[in-house]
């Protein structure tokens, strides 16, 4: 049951993905699905949300950016950490729709599980993973491993096409469409370009500005689009307040959110909660 105190679980190996992300496999299992995430507990550091990479047994990726980041990254294979879970809701398949799956940071951790899904449906998936240099390109190779396309980006051009991952989008997808498309807010409505991509279904998970990227090339395309959002929690279930979107919590309502719960939001893109409550400029 998701809202139990916390269980131990023993740390059993450690991978180095990038300079700034490790894999930490538990001697647990979950039942989960792509999406969701854990409260893990760091003992005596702090309690924070992570995404689920893998369930059998129990995986997560960390990047490393602060003080309980970094006390879990300084830990090693035997140490014990807490967890709770699995919250929120999840990316919802849509089966009859080629699926575009595009990362940033460490947001190819929960989409890993979504494309081994997604490919034991037979569905045709592209994965799209932008990062700032090659070496910081999470679960490339393993993405690779799975059979699925790849598309790669790097600010610095070190590694796949020069620029953000929405220009490989925009390269691969949308090869004749001009910047100032205009908006459609009607998913069904026709594409403005005639392309072949009305169909497209698009599923991501990294920091905001890139979301709201993907939000407007959606909207712009009559994609549909399945956007994980981040907020601080405390929680994780919906009682404190802390992860408000708006009118969202998106510890409950997310952090998987449709285009339609993101339209019209002031806090997407703008704005989020620190740790005392405090709405914060993005
Ligand atoms: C649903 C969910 C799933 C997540 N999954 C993962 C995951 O799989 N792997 C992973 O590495 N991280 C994940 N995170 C982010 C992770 O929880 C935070 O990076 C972590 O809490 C940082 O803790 P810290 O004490 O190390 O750093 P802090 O000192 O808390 O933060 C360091 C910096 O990151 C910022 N920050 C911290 N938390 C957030 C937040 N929630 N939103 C925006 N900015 C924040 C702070 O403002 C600060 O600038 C997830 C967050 C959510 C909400
Ligand atoms: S984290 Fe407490 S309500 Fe969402």
């Amino acid at each position: 049951m998701a809202y139990d105190l916390p269980r131990s679980a023993r740390i059993i190996d450690i991978q180095r993905e990038t300079p700034l992300v490790k894999t930490f496999v538990l001697d647990t299992d979950i039942d989960a699905q792509p999406g969701q995430f854990i409260m893990l507990w760091i003992p005596g550091v702090d309690e924070k949300p992570m995404s689920i990479a893998g369930m059998r047994p129990l995986t997560i990726s960390v990047a490393r950016v602060g003080p309980a980041t970094s006390a879990l990254h300084d830990l090693t294979v035997g140490d014990y950490v807490g967890w709770r879970g699995p919250f929120g809701r999840p990316y919802r398949l849509d089966t009859d729709r080629p699926a575009l799956l595009v990362a940033g940071g460490y947001g190819s951790a929960p989409l890993y599980m979504l494309a081994q899904q997604a490919l034991a449906h037979g569905m045709d998936v592209t994965v799209a993973i932008g990062a700032r240099v090659a070496d910081e390109l999470l679960y490339a190779d393993r993405f690779e491993q799975l059979g699925v396309q790849l598309l790669l980006s790097t600010n610095d051009g070190s590694r796949g096409v020069k620029g953000f991952v929405t220009d490989a989008i925009r390269a691969q997808f949308l090869p004749d469409a001009a910047d100032d498309a205009p908006v459609i807010s009607d998913p069904d409505a026709e594409p403005p370009h005639g392309t072949s991509t009305r169909s497209l279904s698009l599923y991501a998970c990294g920091p905001e500005p890139m979301l709201v990227a993907l939000y407007k090339l959606c909207r712009a395309n009559g994609w549909s689009g399945q956007l994980s959002v981040e907020r601080y929690m405390k929680c994780g279930f919906g009682v404190c307040g802390q992860c408000a979107l708006d009118d969202v919590l998106v510890c409950i309502d997310g952090p998987v959110l449709t285009l339609d719960q993101l339209e019209a939001k002031r806090d997407f893109g703008h704005f989020h909660r620190g740790p005392t409550g405090r709405r914060l400029e993005i």
